[in-house]
């Protein structure tokens, strides 16, 4: 069901988490230019300033608030500064998230890899609509977008580039986001109001501090064990995808902001770019399932990218 859709974004107020860098400062800064007043939020204090200075400088009404996702009170704090500095909220992006460094097969991962992803990438969602949600709802308008992914949101990527096992942690949670997402539109819809939910799916290769998460990996996850690989880098993965002769072409950022806009004004739930080689697992998966076969859907990153580049994240172990 359709009930009115928010169209004219002017003047309304966004708050987006994970806004430090890659895709939230690219979807802050394409609100700040729909003339939307921008809240965003990170953990981390300098590149929040940085990002929150340069999308200033393009005169946008932007202010930042460090906001540690996997902490409640402090996603309330975000919210009750996002009123009492626009006076409401309208569109929230619940889109920080961590990369996770696990290795080997998912038994061997450190608890400490699946406590920090699941605590960033799950909770850190489920405090965004805890916090935010009631205050949509008491406006009676607005949309939450979720950032999923298709490692997990449609299957995970079980077998990485090096052709072994790729990290477990990642595509569970977005799995996680993507059923939450769903519940959330059915439990907003049942309360006939005009807030919607989203489920972000962010498509091509995209160039982003996701693949170096460890880089500001916070001391209360350290790792409990010691690794055997070291940990993994951009360019690494991306030598790894042209070695195996996959060509990689980064997407612009801003094809996933153009996605969120044109998502809240169509009001569509699934907000995804053109069809991505990812999308095939959707159908084999369906077939899967109604067939009672073995999950043969699961492929290895390599296989399913060749000959057109790596349509997603966190397959690179
Ligand atoms: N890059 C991709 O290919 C891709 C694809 C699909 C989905 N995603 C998802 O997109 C979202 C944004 O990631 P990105 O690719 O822009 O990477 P990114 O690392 O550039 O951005 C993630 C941001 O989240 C912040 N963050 C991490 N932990 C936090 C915490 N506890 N509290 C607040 N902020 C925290 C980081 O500091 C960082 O600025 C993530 O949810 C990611 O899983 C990314």
């Amino acid at each position: 069901m359709t009930i009115a859709l928010m169209k004219d974004l002017q003047g309304k107020v966004a708050v987006v988490t994970g806004g430090a860098g890659g895709i939230g400062r690219a979807m802050g800064r394409r609100f700040g230019a729909e003339g939307m007043k921008v809240l965003l939020a990170d953990l981390l204090a300098e590149p929040l300033d940085e990002a929150t200075r340069e999308l200033a400088g393009e005169g946008i009404d932007v202010a930042g608030v460090v906001t540690d996702v996997t902490d409640h009170s402090s996603v309330e704090s975000l919210a009750h500064e996002a009123l009492q500095r626009f006076g409401a909220v309208h569109v929230v992006c619940n889109n920080a998230g961590t990369g996770g460094v696990s290795e080997g097969y998912m038994w061997e991962h450190d608890l400490a890899d699946w406590r920090w992803g699941i605590d960033v990438n799950v909770l850190g969602v489920i405090h965004g609509i805890k916090a935010f949600v009631p205050i949509l709802l008491e406006q009676g308008e607005g949309h939450v977008v979720n950032t999923c992914s298709g490692n997990g949101g449609f299957a995970p990527i079980a077998r990485g580039a090096t052709g072994g096992p790729a990290m477990a942690v990642y595509p569970m949670t977005k799995a996680a986001v993507l059923c939450l997402t769903e519940s959330l539109y059915t439990h907003l819809e049942m309360t006939g109001t005009r807030v919607r939910a989203h489920a972000l799916f962010p498509s091509g290769f995209l160039n982003t501090g996701i693949w170096e998460s460890w880089r500001h990996r916070p001391k209360r996850y350290a790792a409990t064990q010691d690794r055997r690989t070291p940990e993994p880098t951009l360019a690494e993965v991306v030598a790894r995808f042209e070695a195996g002769g996959v060509r990689v072409e980064f997407t612009p950022l801003e094809t996933v902001a153009d996605q969120v806009i044109a998502g809240i004004r169509a009001d569509r739930f699934w907000m995804m770019g053109p069809p991505a080689p990812t999308e095939e697992v959707v159908s084999r998966k369906a077939a899967s399932i109604l067939a009672r076969s073995d999950p043969d859907y699961l492929v290895d990153v390599l296989s399913q990218t060749a000959g057109r580049g790596p349509d997603t994240e966190g397959g690179n172990q």
